[in-house]
């Protein structure tokens, strides 16, 4: 397994926000984490990225306990997150943003992999030195996975990425999520948008009040209609 969580628990104060979540990313793999708004799915995201300290569990990545390693070193490791709500800065330009994403390496191959991105995402090339600000939702979405891609990632974990974009643009989203897997990205996709995400993933876990209500193959998950009703709302009603 690339990432393998066990008994993951994280509170904030008196909130029990994440309660012995076990998950696993396998080499290649697209895994989705659903749960309807509070579930504990960003809480999840931070304590395996080294954002938030985990009051219990552990972390293996890529053959090794990362449970005690900082964040930076994680993103060396290979372990990238896109947050929830894009952070982009701005202030700054397209390409400054984009550069972020590189704060762990350094040398020329960095200048060669911000042209690659550039290359793939067009949009983000003709406003390089333009401020993020003139950026569409869409658009500030493709930044922060280029952000991410700029470190190299082994696994990129995605915090509700479609959050607040058109349908059109969220089926340019899941497109690229598919097309990085397919070149080799393992992707932890953390979604309110129940039915796109179990479309490209291979498997999925439900979470309710910080624990794991549910575990399956995307289409056993799918096919759950009590669960997708009780538990996940519709995509509509997130959007
Ligand atoms: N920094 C924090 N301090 C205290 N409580 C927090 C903090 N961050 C989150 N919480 C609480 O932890 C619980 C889980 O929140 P979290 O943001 O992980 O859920 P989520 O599933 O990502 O929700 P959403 O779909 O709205 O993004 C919630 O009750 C939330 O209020
Ligand atoms: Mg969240």
């Amino acid at each position: 397994m690339l990432l393998e969580v066990a008994g993951l628990d994280l509170r904030y104060g008196a909130t029990h926000a994440v309660k012995g979540v076990s998950l696993t990313v396998g080499e290649g793999e697209i895994v989705t984490v659903l749960g309807a708004n509070g579930a504990g799915k960003s809480s999840l995201l931070k304590a395996i990225a080294g954002a938030e300290k985990p009051t219990g569990g552990t972390i293996q990545f890529n053959g090794r306990d990362i449970t005690g390693r900082g964040a930076s070193q994680r993103v060396r490791d290979g372990l990238v997150l896109v947050p929830e709500g894009r952070q982009i800065f701005v202030s700054l330009s397209v390409e400054e943003n984009l550069l972020m994403g590189a704060y762990t390496r350094s040398g020329a191959e960095v200048a060669r992999d911000a042209e690659e991105i550039f290359d793939r995402f067009p949009n983000l090339e003709a406003r390089r030195h333009a401020p993020a600000s003139v950026l569409s939702g869409g658009e500030q979405q493709m930044l922060a996975v280029g952000r991410a891609l700029l470190a190299r990632p082994k696994l990129m974990m995605l915090d509700e990425p479609s959050l607040g974009l058109s349908p059109i643009v969220v089926d340019q989203l899941f497109d690229l999520i598919a097309e990085l897997n397919a070149q080799g990205l393992s992707i932890l996709l953390v979604e309110q948008n129940t039915q796109m995400a179990l479309e490209v993933a291979s498997r999925g876990y439900v979470l309710e009040l910080g624990a794991l209500r549910a575990e399956g193959t995307a289409e056993e998950l799918a096919a759950d209609a009590s669960l997708v009703e009780a538990y996940l709302g519709n995509a509509e009603d997130a959007a």
